[in-house]
């Protein structure tokens, strides 16, 4: 085996339907984090095919997958990763700037508003709890009202009271615009809410009756959000 090539996901087969709440979970190292960020399309696979809205990821450049996720795709990541330079309000306002949308301001006030931080909105990160910034880079998620939002563990670093409140916020988000939900998570309560729930081992995808996922022949259904056939090693 070459030493510098890590495979990292192998013989993944997953399709999530528009409107589902999906929960991936497993163990630290087990690939969660790359499953995700090839679903995103923040990354892309050394082997396989990636479908988001019926159209191939994997085939995309840069430039078009930027496009695809600032139409379609909310991200929540796991350290938060708000623009500490920026206020709340800001960061929230930023990813509907760069996509020249209107109204970023005034639907950035109604998001805040929704993750009850208005009061904040002119505090900077570094001036806001850990549940307060998660709070925030969940309404920056949701400000381009995307169809599919993924989140990794959004309520990781939370203690129990915050993370039952981002999980409410999340479900009540998916129910009032039918956003798609794919979360990672260690969080029990979060996964048991969700409608599907599968587990990555060591790279491989199993769903929570172990039965394997690897299997292709359902690979012709078209109605799906979001498919992924994939392989990925990293270089
Ligand atoms: N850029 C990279 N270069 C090399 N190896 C990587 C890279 N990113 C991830 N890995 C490796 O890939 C494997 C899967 O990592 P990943 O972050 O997807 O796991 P995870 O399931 O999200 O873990 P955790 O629960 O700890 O967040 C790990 O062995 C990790 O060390
Ligand atoms: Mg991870």
């Amino acid at each position: 085996m070459n030493a510098k090539h890590l495979s990292i996901l192998q013989n993944i087969h997953l399709e999530v339907n528009a409107g589902d709440t999906l929960a991936i979970v497993g163990s630290s190292g087990s690939g969660k984090s790359t499953l995700l960020s090839l679903i995103a399309g923040l990354d892309l696979p050394s082997k396989g095919e990636i479908y988001l809205k019926g159209k191939a990821l994997h085939l995309m450049n840069e430039e078009q997958r930027s496009e695809m996720r600032s139409l379609h795709v909310g991200f929540v990541f796991q350290q938060f990763l708000l623009v500490n330079s920026l206020t709340a309000l800001e960061n929230i306002m930023l990813p509907a700037e760069l996509a020249n949308m209107p109204n970023a301001e005034e639907k950035a006030l109604e998001l805040l508003a929704k993750v009850k931080l208005s009061d904040r909105a002119d505090h900077f990160p570094s001036q806001l709890s850990g549940g307060e910034q998660q709070r925030i880079a969940i309404a920056r998620a949701f400000i381009s009202q995307p169809d599919i939002l993924f989140a990794d563990e959004p309520t990781g670093n939370l203690d129990t009271k915050t993370g039952e409140h981002i999980t409410e916020l999340l479900f009540e988000i998916h129910k009032q615009f039918g956003t798609t939900l794919v979360l990672v998570t260690h969080d029990n309560k979060l996964a048991a809410k969700c409608k599907k729930q599968v587990r990555m081992t060591s790279g491989s995808l199993v769903d929570v009756t172990n039965r394997s996922l690897g299997n292709e022949s359902a690979i012709e259904q078209v109605n799906h959000e979001y498919m992924i056939k994939a392989s990925s090693g990293l270089h």
